[in-house]
């Protein structure tokens, strides 16, 4: 009996293990890709990376966020042509079979009554990233590479994208399989150069 929990004991840590082994591998692992295969993503994968992105925390569970899966080709191209002239997704974004755009209802999230709560505004940006954050992931999960794209012009693709006036889109994402040399070297800072014990700039 002794033996036979000490067992269980020990495969729980084991599995508990392996979730945070994996976990990590995805978090530090996915790239931005900005150079797609002529794969062509399914719904289904939509959907699942969709999914894992309603699972996102937000203030209060507003839950603002709303995405459009971009697949008509002539609406690729003229959001695509709404980005800044020198993005560097331009490319890929072109040849991409999807994107999704990731947009917000405003005055919703951090706020009372239509005004913000607190002295920080636009709480649904970081909702909403918070939710692209697990769409990124589980994109890479299954296989799939992505680019946020936040460098556009927002007032031209809100239009685009027949928006309500109490919406806004936030960032695109283009999404796809990566081809060979579509992600950069990213470096980050290191633990020390991003932490601070008790008050700003006293080393932890
Ligand atoms: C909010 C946001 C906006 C971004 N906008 C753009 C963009 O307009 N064009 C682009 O090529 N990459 C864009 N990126 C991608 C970043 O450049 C990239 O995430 C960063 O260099 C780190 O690289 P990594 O994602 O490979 O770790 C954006 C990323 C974020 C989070």
């Amino acid at each position: 009996m002794c033996l036979m929990k000490f067992t269980i004991y020990n495969y729980r840590i084991f599995i508990i293990v392996l979730i945070t082994m994996e976990l990590d591998n995805i978090i530090k692992e996915r790239r931005t890709v900005r150079k797609f295969t002529k794969h062509i993503v399914s719904d289904e994968e939509i959907n699942t990376i969709i999914d894992a992105a309603l699972w996102a925390p937000s203030w209060a569970n507003t839950q603002t966020w709303e995405f459009i899966i971009v697949r008509d080709k002539d609406q690729i191209t003229r959001i695509t042509e709404a980005y800044s002239n020198t993005n560097s997704a331009r490319e890929c974004s072109l040849n991409a079979s999807a994107l999704i755009m990731a947009c917000a209802k405003t005055r919703i999230s951090g706020c009372k009554n239509g005004l913000q709560r607190t002295k920080l505004s636009s709480w649904y940006m970081f909702d909403l990233g918070l939710a692209v954050q697990n769409l990124l992931l589980k994109a890479h999960e299954i296989g799939l590479g992505t680019v946020v794209v936040g460098a556009m012009d927002h007032e031209k693709v809100k239009k685009m994208l027949k928006l309500p006036v109490n919406y806004e889109v936030v960032v695109a994402i283009p999404i796809g399989k990566a081809a060979p040399g579509g992600t950069r070297e990213a470096k980050r800072k290191d633990l020390k150069g991003a932490t601070h014990l008790d008050f700003f700039k006293n080393p932890y």
